[in-house]
């Protein structure tokens, strides 16, 4: 029997931190409204006022809170705000959709196996904020997208899914971008279906 098919059994409850354009996180709402992925998002939450993102997710009707992080200052204060906003959701999965802070060691082991990135390259190649230049001007022959368990190290964590996207000889760096955004948006609502309803 499924979770959905439970009584007792409430959908999972996700909240999902971006930085910027929040495409992966507006996938992720659609599929969620189609009914492909049975999870509730709680609340999206952008470190950046700014990111359009959280227009996206407004459209959307989701509840959106922002935590600005201070410079100079510690990781685990800045991740305060987070860690309430997260609380107050009562979510139980994290999912990392172009959230582009390094998350502490203190945050990650407070979410064991519950917290969930993405990212634009086949880790271990490439891993940091520019993986896609960074495949693109290495002339490699083909790069990727992972999704992971986070763990205390930066893009790294047990794989979950990924799927290679080749580098072909005509490409310019926004045809490559375009073509792994694609395939993240089809991946990753798909992985978190599986994911978070115990099918992996
Ligand atoms: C995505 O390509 C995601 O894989 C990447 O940021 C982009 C966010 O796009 N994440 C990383 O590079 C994490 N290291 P989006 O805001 O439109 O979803």
């Amino acid at each position: 029997m499924t979770k959905r098919g439970s009584e007792t059994e409430r959908a999972k409850r996700a909240v999902i931190l971006i930085s910027g354009n929040g495409t992966n996180m507006a996938e992720i709402v659609k599929a969620q409204r189609r009914g492909d992925l049975d999870a509730d998002i709680a609340l999206v939450i952008s470190d950046n006022a700014d990111a359009p993102g959280l227009r996206r997710a407004e459209g959307f009707g989701c509840r959106t809170a922002v935590t600005p992080y201070a410079a100079g200052v510690p990781r685990e204060e800045n991740e305060r705000g987070i860690l309430e906003a997260i609380a107050q959701s009562g979510a139980d999965w994290i999912v990392l959709a172009g959230f582009m802070r390094i998350l502490s060691g203190d945050f990650v082991r407070r979410f064991p196996g519950r917290i969930v990135n993405i990212h634009p390259s086949l880790l271990p190649a490439f891993p940091g904020a520019h993986a896609i230049k960074d495949a693109f001007m290495a002339r490699a022959d083909f790069t990727g997208v992972t999704i992971h368990i986070v763990d205390e190290l930066v893009d790294h964590g047990p794989v979950i899914a990924q799927e290679e996207v080749p580098i072909l000889p005509g490409d310019t760096l926004e045809t490559l971008e375009a073509r792994i955004h694609a395939v993240e948006h089809r991946l990753y609502p798909k992985t978190l279906q599986a994911l978070l309803n115990e099918d992996l």
